[in-house]
Protein backbone atom coordinates (compact mmCIF):
# COMPACT_ATOMS: atom_id res chain seq x y z
CA UNK A 1 0.00 0.00 0.00
CA UNK A 2 2.54 2.34 0.69
CA UNK A 3 3.94 2.83 -2.84
CA UNK A 4 0.70 3.45 -4.31
CA UNK A 5 1.58 6.83 -6.24
CA UNK A 6 -0.82 9.73 -6.26
CA UNK A 7 -0.55 13.68 -7.63
CA UNK A 8 0.13 16.48 -4.99
CA UNK A 9 1.16 20.05 -5.82
CA UNK A 10 4.55 20.42 -4.52
CA UNK A 11 6.32 23.65 -3.97
CA UNK A 12 10.15 23.67 -4.15
CA UNK A 13 12.62 26.28 -3.36
CA UNK A 14 15.36 27.28 -5.76
CA UNK A 15 17.61 29.96 -4.40
CA UNK A 16 15.60 32.84 -3.89
CA UNK A 17 12.72 31.87 -5.89
CA UNK A 18 9.26 29.09 -4.80
CA UNK A 19 8.14 26.78 -8.21
CA UNK A 20 5.20 24.66 -7.92
CA UNK A 21 4.18 22.11 -10.02
CA UNK A 22 1.94 18.70 -9.99
CA UNK A 23 4.00 15.58 -9.48
CA UNK A 24 4.01 12.08 -8.27
CA UNK A 25 4.45 11.37 -4.87
CA UNK A 26 4.26 7.71 -2.78
CA UNK A 27 2.50 7.19 0.30
CA UNK A 28 5.67 6.73 1.99
CA UNK A 29 6.57 9.89 1.18
CA UNK A 30 4.16 11.17 3.71
CA UNK A 31 4.27 11.61 7.39
CA UNK A 32 3.44 9.16 10.33
CA UNK A 33 0.02 9.47 11.48
CA UNK A 34 -3.33 7.55 12.70
CA UNK A 35 -5.60 8.59 10.03
CA UNK A 36 -4.52 8.31 6.16
CA UNK A 37 -7.62 9.78 3.92
CA UNK A 38 -8.17 9.56 0.49
CA UNK A 39 -8.90 13.66 -0.57
CA UNK A 40 -11.88 14.42 -2.56
CA UNK A 41 -12.29 18.41 -1.90
CA UNK A 42 -9.56 20.99 -0.98
CA UNK A 43 -10.24 24.83 -0.86
CA UNK A 44 -7.65 27.53 -1.54
CA UNK A 45 -7.06 30.25 1.45
CA UNK A 46 -5.24 32.80 1.35
CA UNK A 47 -2.80 30.93 3.82
CA UNK A 48 -1.89 28.57 0.71
CA UNK A 49 -0.91 30.87 -1.41
CA UNK A 50 1.71 32.50 1.38
CA UNK A 51 2.68 29.08 1.90
CA UNK A 52 3.04 28.50 -1.91
CA UNK A 53 5.45 31.39 -2.11
CA UNK A 54 7.75 30.71 0.87
CA UNK A 55 6.28 32.82 3.80
CA UNK A 56 8.35 31.19 6.36
CA UNK A 57 5.46 32.16 9.22
CA UNK A 58 3.11 29.42 7.56
CA UNK A 59 6.24 27.27 5.94
CA UNK A 60 9.12 26.54 7.12
CA UNK A 61 10.46 23.79 5.06
CA UNK A 62 10.65 23.11 0.93
CA UNK A 63 9.65 20.88 -0.61
CA UNK A 64 6.22 21.05 0.51
CA UNK A 65 2.62 20.80 -0.74
CA UNK A 66 0.07 23.34 0.80
CA UNK A 67 -3.64 23.10 1.36
CA UNK A 68 -4.97 23.71 5.18
CA UNK A 69 -8.41 22.31 4.70
CA UNK A 70 -9.44 18.72 3.17
CA UNK A 71 -12.40 16.32 2.86
CA UNK A 72 -12.54 12.93 2.09
CA UNK A 73 -12.93 9.39 2.92
CA UNK A 74 -10.21 7.63 5.67
CA UNK A 75 -8.54 4.93 4.00
CA UNK A 76 -7.14 3.48 7.01
CA UNK A 77 -6.76 4.35 10.60
CA UNK A 78 -5.24 3.27 13.96
CA UNK A 79 -7.78 4.49 15.81
CA UNK A 80 -11.00 2.85 17.36
CA UNK A 81 -13.48 6.00 16.56
CA UNK A 82 -12.60 7.06 13.15
CA UNK A 83 -13.40 3.98 11.05
CA UNK A 84 -12.52 3.74 7.02
CA UNK A 85 -15.30 4.39 4.83
CA UNK A 86 -15.61 7.36 7.15
CA UNK A 87 -16.24 11.00 5.50
CA UNK A 88 -14.59 13.81 7.49
CA UNK A 89 -13.31 17.15 7.35
CA UNK A 90 -9.20 18.13 8.39
CA UNK A 91 -8.72 21.23 8.16
CA UNK A 92 -6.16 23.99 10.27
CA UNK A 93 -3.86 22.53 13.19
CA UNK A 94 -0.67 22.18 10.87
CA UNK A 95 -2.20 20.69 7.66
CA UNK A 96 -0.65 22.27 4.30
CA UNK A 97 1.83 24.38 6.45
CA UNK A 98 4.66 22.56 7.98
CA UNK A 99 2.62 18.91 7.35
CA UNK A 100 1.86 18.08 3.55
CA UNK A 101 -1.80 19.15 2.74
CA UNK A 102 -4.64 18.66 0.97
CA UNK A 103 -3.52 19.88 -2.45
CA UNK A 104 -2.51 16.38 -3.05
CA UNK A 105 -4.81 12.92 -3.21
CA UNK A 106 -4.17 11.52 -0.21
CA UNK A 107 -3.05 12.91 3.42
CA UNK A 108 -1.67 11.24 6.45
CA UNK A 109 -2.77 13.13 9.91
CA UNK A 110 -3.13 12.56 13.54
CA UNK A 111 -6.54 11.43 14.77
CA UNK A 112 -7.42 14.27 17.17
CA UNK A 113 -7.10 16.34 13.30
CA UNK A 114 -9.81 14.61 12.18
CA UNK A 115 -13.54 15.76 12.27
CA UNK A 116 -16.73 13.86 11.34
CA UNK A 117 -18.40 15.50 8.68
CA UNK A 118 -21.88 16.92 9.48
CA UNK A 119 -24.46 15.25 8.34
CA UNK A 120 -26.18 18.83 6.94
CA UNK A 121 -23.11 19.31 4.30
CA UNK A 122 -21.71 17.44 1.47
CA UNK A 123 -17.66 16.72 1.35
CA UNK A 124 -17.64 19.70 -1.96
CA UNK A 125 -20.14 21.86 0.60
CA UNK A 126 -17.87 21.48 3.32
CA UNK A 127 -14.83 22.75 1.21
CA UNK A 128 -16.95 25.52 -0.10
CA UNK A 129 -16.48 26.70 3.91
CA UNK A 130 -13.21 25.20 4.18
CA UNK A 131 -11.25 27.45 6.82
CA UNK A 132 -12.32 30.51 5.57
CA UNK A 133 -16.01 29.55 5.93
CA UNK A 134 -15.02 28.63 9.78
CA UNK A 135 -13.32 31.49 10.57
CA UNK A 136 -16.37 33.75 9.47
CA UNK A 137 -19.03 31.29 11.71
CA UNK A 138 -16.00 31.62 14.25
CA UNK A 139 -15.97 35.60 14.00
CA UNK A 140 -20.00 35.29 13.96
CA UNK A 141 -20.13 33.02 16.82
CA UNK A 142 -18.05 35.10 19.24
CA UNK A 143 -19.37 38.12 17.93
CA UNK A 144 -22.95 36.94 19.34
CA UNK A 145 -22.08 35.55 22.61
CA UNK A 146 -21.03 38.81 23.43
CA UNK A 147 -24.54 39.84 23.13
CA UNK A 148 -24.45 41.95 19.61
CA UNK A 149 -28.08 41.78 18.22
CA UNK A 150 -29.40 42.88 15.10
CA UNK A 151 -31.14 45.78 16.97
CA UNK A 152 -28.21 46.98 17.96
CA UNK A 153 -27.05 48.88 14.30
CA UNK A 154 -25.11 48.45 11.73
CA UNK A 155 -22.50 45.90 11.26
CA UNK A 156 -19.64 46.28 9.06
CA UNK A 157 -17.20 43.20 7.13
CA UNK A 158 -14.28 44.03 5.76
CA UNK A 159 -12.52 42.41 2.95
CA UNK A 160 -16.34 41.35 2.31
CA UNK A 161 -15.74 39.92 -1.28
CA UNK A 162 -12.95 37.33 0.28
CA UNK A 163 -13.61 33.88 1.32
CA UNK A 164 -13.75 34.88 5.37
CA UNK A 165 -15.86 38.04 4.50
CA UNK A 166 -18.32 37.05 2.11
CA UNK A 167 -19.06 33.95 4.22
CA UNK A 168 -19.15 36.45 7.50
CA UNK A 169 -22.13 38.47 5.00
CA UNK A 170 -24.10 35.87 4.14
CA UNK A 171 -24.12 34.24 7.77
CA UNK A 172 -24.63 37.75 9.38
CA UNK A 173 -27.63 38.52 6.89
CA UNK A 174 -29.40 35.61 7.83
CA UNK A 175 -29.40 35.96 11.67
CA UNK A 176 -30.84 39.67 10.63
CA UNK A 177 -28.23 41.35 10.79
CA UNK A 178 -27.93 45.10 8.69
CA UNK A 179 -24.49 44.46 6.72
CA UNK A 180 -22.21 46.80 5.34
CA UNK A 181 -19.80 45.66 3.13
CA UNK A 182 -16.40 47.36 2.34
CA UNK A 183 -15.01 46.11 -0.96
CA UNK A 184 -12.17 46.83 -2.95
CA UNK A 185 -13.60 45.21 -5.65
CA UNK A 186 -16.64 45.72 -8.28
CA UNK A 187 -18.50 43.45 -6.58
CA UNK A 188 -21.91 44.48 -5.59
CA UNK A 189 -24.02 42.02 -7.44
CA UNK A 190 -22.16 39.48 -5.50
CA UNK A 191 -22.41 41.04 -1.92
CA UNK A 192 -25.95 41.85 -2.54
CA UNK A 193 -26.49 38.77 -3.50
CA UNK A 194 -25.23 37.43 -0.19
CA UNK A 195 -27.32 39.68 1.65
CA UNK A 196 -25.44 42.78 2.22
CA UNK A 197 -27.90 45.82 2.82
CA UNK A 198 -25.38 48.43 2.02
CA UNK A 199 -21.98 48.46 0.15
CA UNK A 200 -19.31 50.53 0.33
CA UNK A 201 -15.84 51.27 -1.20
CA UNK A 202 -12.94 50.09 1.16
CA UNK A 203 -11.37 53.64 0.92
CA UNK A 204 -14.10 55.10 3.03
CA UNK A 205 -12.85 53.00 6.12
CA UNK A 206 -9.30 53.21 4.98
CA UNK A 207 -6.41 55.61 5.37
CA UNK A 208 -4.82 56.63 8.90
CA UNK A 209 -6.20 59.44 10.67
CA UNK A 210 -3.98 61.71 13.86
CA UNK A 211 -8.03 61.14 15.46
CA UNK A 212 -8.31 58.63 18.59
CA UNK A 213 -12.18 58.46 17.85
CA UNK A 214 -14.32 58.73 15.11
CA UNK A 215 -17.91 59.08 14.50
CA UNK A 216 -19.64 55.92 16.26
CA UNK A 217 -20.61 54.43 13.73
CA UNK A 218 -20.78 50.02 14.12
CA UNK A 219 -22.53 48.43 16.54
CA UNK A 220 -19.65 45.39 15.26
CA UNK A 221 -16.82 44.66 13.03
CA UNK A 222 -15.89 41.59 11.23
CA UNK A 223 -12.38 42.24 10.14
CA UNK A 224 -10.56 40.00 7.80
CA UNK A 225 -8.05 42.92 6.66
CA UNK A 226 -6.21 44.22 9.75
CA UNK A 227 -4.15 47.52 9.02
CA UNK A 228 -5.54 50.90 8.69
CA UNK A 229 -9.13 49.70 8.59
CA UNK A 230 -9.10 47.93 11.19
CA UNK A 231 -7.34 50.88 13.33
CA UNK A 232 -10.26 53.17 11.92
CA UNK A 233 -13.36 50.77 12.22
CA UNK A 234 -12.20 50.39 15.92
CA UNK A 235 -12.36 54.53 16.47
CA UNK A 236 -15.75 54.45 14.50
CA UNK A 237 -17.27 51.33 16.65
CA UNK A 238 -20.16 52.58 18.73
CA UNK A 239 -20.09 52.66 22.50
CA UNK A 240 -20.61 48.72 23.55
CA UNK A 241 -20.14 47.16 20.58
CA UNK A 242 -17.35 44.41 19.59
CA UNK A 243 -15.01 43.59 16.69
CA UNK A 244 -13.37 40.95 15.64
CA UNK A 245 -9.84 40.41 13.97
CA UNK A 246 -8.47 37.70 11.87
CA UNK A 247 -6.31 39.08 8.88
CA UNK A 248 -3.51 40.85 7.72
CA UNK A 249 -3.89 41.22 3.97
CA UNK A 250 -3.92 44.91 4.49
CA UNK A 251 -0.90 45.03 7.31
CA UNK A 252 -0.32 43.47 10.30
CA UNK A 253 0.46 46.77 12.27
CA UNK A 254 -2.25 48.35 14.43
CA UNK A 255 -2.29 52.18 15.12
CA UNK A 256 -4.36 52.87 17.57
CA UNK A 257 -4.59 54.41 21.22
CA UNK A 258 -6.37 52.66 24.46
CA UNK A 259 -9.88 55.66 24.12
CA UNK A 260 -12.41 53.72 22.19
CA UNK A 261 -11.60 51.17 24.83
CA UNK A 262 -11.55 52.75 27.69
CA UNK A 263 -14.08 55.67 26.86
CA UNK A 264 -16.17 53.55 24.31
CA UNK A 265 -15.73 50.13 26.37
CA UNK A 266 -15.49 48.48 23.22
CA UNK A 267 -13.99 44.71 22.94
CA UNK A 268 -11.50 43.30 20.21
CA UNK A 269 -11.46 39.58 20.05
CA UNK A 270 -8.75 38.13 18.21
CA UNK A 271 -9.89 34.60 15.90
CA UNK A 272 -7.34 31.48 15.48
CA UNK A 273 -8.70 28.97 13.42
CA UNK A 274 -5.95 27.29 13.60
CA UNK A 275 -5.51 26.54 17.45
CA UNK A 276 -9.48 26.57 18.29
CA UNK A 277 -10.36 23.80 20.30
CA UNK A 278 -12.11 20.08 18.87
CA UNK A 279 -15.55 20.52 21.10
CA UNK A 280 -15.91 24.26 19.29
CA UNK A 281 -15.05 23.29 15.95
CA UNK A 282 -17.53 21.09 16.54
CA UNK A 283 -20.04 23.39 16.98
CA UNK A 284 -19.50 25.70 14.16
CA UNK A 285 -19.19 22.77 11.58
CA UNK A 286 -22.83 21.17 13.09
CA UNK A 287 -23.92 25.10 12.69
CA UNK A 288 -22.56 25.84 8.71
CA UNK A 289 -24.18 22.40 8.41
CA UNK A 290 -27.35 23.47 9.60
CA UNK A 291 -28.69 26.42 11.20
CA UNK A 292 -26.11 29.16 9.21
CA UNK A 293 -26.38 26.34 5.47
CA UNK A 294 -26.16 29.40 3.28
CA UNK A 295 -28.56 28.78 0.85
CA UNK A 296 -26.29 30.42 -1.77
CA UNK A 297 -23.70 27.97 -1.09
CA UNK A 298 -23.54 27.12 -4.48
CA UNK A 299 -23.06 30.18 -6.22
CA UNK A 300 -20.16 31.00 -3.65
CA UNK A 301 -17.67 28.76 -4.79
CA UNK A 302 -15.83 28.28 -7.80
CA UNK A 303 -14.53 25.09 -9.10
CA UNK A 304 -11.27 24.08 -9.88
CA UNK A 305 -8.89 21.20 -10.52
CA UNK A 306 -5.30 20.69 -9.22
CA UNK A 307 -3.70 21.54 -12.30
CA UNK A 308 -5.66 25.02 -11.96
CA UNK A 309 -4.47 25.83 -8.66
CA UNK A 310 -0.89 27.48 -9.53
CA UNK A 311 -3.35 30.47 -11.40
CA UNK A 312 -5.97 30.95 -8.74
CA UNK A 313 -3.02 31.10 -6.02
CA UNK A 314 -1.97 34.48 -8.09
CA UNK A 315 -5.14 35.68 -8.16
CA UNK A 316 -6.14 35.26 -4.69
CA UNK A 317 -2.49 36.84 -3.79
CA UNK A 318 -3.88 39.91 -5.97
CA UNK A 319 -6.95 39.88 -4.15
CA UNK A 320 -8.82 39.25 -7.27
CA UNK A 321 -10.71 36.46 -6.04
CA UNK A 322 -14.66 36.99 -5.44
CA UNK A 323 -15.93 34.34 -2.78
CA UNK A 324 -14.75 30.75 -2.40
CA UNK A 325 -12.35 28.69 -4.46
CA UNK A 326 -13.17 24.87 -3.91
CA UNK A 327 -10.61 22.28 -5.30
CA UNK A 328 -11.74 18.83 -6.84
CA UNK A 329 -9.25 16.54 -5.98
CA UNK A 330 -10.08 12.73 -6.54
N1 LIG B 1 -6.94 33.96 12.15
C1 LIG B 1 -7.37 32.89 11.52
O1 LIG B 1 -7.64 31.85 12.11
C2 LIG B 1 -7.59 32.98 10.05
C3 LIG B 1 -8.31 31.99 9.36
C4 LIG B 1 -8.58 32.17 8.00
C5 LIG B 1 -8.09 33.30 7.34
N2 LIG B 1 -7.34 34.20 8.04
C6 LIG B 1 -6.84 35.42 7.40
O2 LIG B 1 -7.95 36.20 7.01
C7 LIG B 1 -7.59 36.97 5.88
C8 LIG B 1 -8.61 36.74 4.76
O3 LIG B 1 -8.51 35.39 4.32
P1 LIG B 1 -9.33 34.91 3.05
O4 LIG B 1 -9.05 33.46 2.89
O5 LIG B 1 -10.72 35.42 3.16
O6 LIG B 1 -8.56 35.73 1.89
P2 LIG B 1 -9.14 36.25 0.51
O7 LIG B 1 -10.18 35.33 -0.02
O8 LIG B 1 -7.97 36.60 -0.32
O9 LIG B 1 -9.91 37.60 0.91
C9 LIG B 1 -9.24 38.73 1.36
C10 LIG B 1 -9.99 39.95 0.87
O10 LIG B 1 -9.42 41.10 1.50
C11 LIG B 1 -9.52 42.21 0.61
N3 LIG B 1 -8.17 42.75 0.39
C12 LIG B 1 -7.17 42.19 -0.35
N4 LIG B 1 -6.08 42.96 -0.31
C13 LIG B 1 -6.38 44.01 0.45
C14 LIG B 1 -5.65 45.16 0.87
N5 LIG B 1 -4.40 45.38 0.49
N6 LIG B 1 -6.28 46.04 1.66
C15 LIG B 1 -7.55 45.83 2.06
N7 LIG B 1 -8.29 44.77 1.70
C16 LIG B 1 -7.70 43.86 0.91
C17 LIG B 1 -10.15 41.70 -0.68
O11 LIG B 1 -11.55 41.85 -0.55
P3 LIG B 1 -12.33 43.15 -1.13
O12 LIG B 1 -11.82 43.34 -2.52
O13 LIG B 1 -13.77 42.77 -1.07
O14 LIG B 1 -11.98 44.30 -0.24
C18 LIG B 1 -9.83 40.22 -0.62
O15 LIG B 1 -10.71 39.49 -1.43
C19 LIG B 1 -6.16 36.55 5.50
O16 LIG B 1 -5.26 37.46 6.09
C20 LIG B 1 -6.02 35.19 6.14
O17 LIG B 1 -4.69 34.84 6.40
C21 LIG B 1 -7.09 34.05 9.35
Amino acid sequence: MNNIPFTALVVHQENENFVRSLETRHLDDLPPGEVLVRVHYSSLNYKDALSAIGNRGVTRRYPHTPGIDAAGVVQASEVEHIRPGDQVIVSCYDLGMNTPGGFADYIRVPANWVLKKPDGLSLREAMVYGTAGFTAALSVHKLMQQGVRPADGPLLVTGASGGVGSVAVAILAGEGFHVTAASGKDADAFLAGLGAEEIIDRQQVSGATDKALLRPRWAGIIDTVGGDILAKGLKSTRAGGVVTTCGNVAGAELDITVYPFILRGIALLGIDAAECPLALRQTIWDKLGAEWKLPMLAELATEISLEQLSDSIDRILQGRIKGRTVVKVA
